[in-house]
């Protein structure tokens, strides 16, 4: 890796991005199946469909990048906690639980995101690419939204889980 600028920082972080978000729209379907809790599975549902438009939404901006394209690379970080996550959706047990643990999976996800995607519009906007920054901050939005659903689910869930 080669960080010349902040353009080139910026290309390198919406490539990250762009390969959390593929991660992300394959693993979505599998925690919706194995929850258990109505209104968890909707926010979930909800989520993987806005994450389809946010892939949609990076994929305009690299059609727009001349010198730069998606180079395949895959982001080592949401790898690392789509794994983990991974591990709880399989967990046997209380299944109020186990959504408990689907959520604060869920929710690491969102950080992640909300770092990434504020970086990323930061730096588009000090690049003068004000276009960018606004769909950069949309995605933004949606993800401190579903970071916030999660923790209006996680209140009644969390107690739903059992205590011993
Ligand atoms: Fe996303
Ligand atoms: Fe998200």
């Amino acid at each position: 890796m080669k960080l010349e600028s902040l353009r080139s920082l910026l290309l390198e972080q919406l490539q990250d991005l762009y390969s959390a978000e593929q991660q992300i729209t394959k693993a979505l379907p599998k925690m919706i199946e194995r929850t258990s809790d109505g209104g968890l599975k909707s926010a979930l549902s909800e989520h993987l469909d806005i994450t389809r438009e946010q892939v949609r939404r990076l994929d305009h901006i690299f059609d727009e990048i001349r010198d730069g394209d998606r180079d395949g690379s895959k982001c080592k970080g949401m790898e690392g906690l789509l794994k983990e996550g991974e591990e709880i959706i399989k967990a046997k047990g209380d299944p109020e639980t186990r959504d408990a643990g689907i959520i604060a999976s869920a929710q690491r996800v969102e950080h992640y995101e909300i770092a990434g995607y504020g970086c990323a519009r930061t730096y588009a906007s000090l690049l003068g690419r004000r276009d960018w920054a606004q769909q950069l901050q949309q995605t933004l939005d949606e993800e401190k939204e579903a970071d916030q659903k999660l923790n209006q689910l996680a209140e009644r869930i969390n107690v739903e889980a059992k205590a011993a």
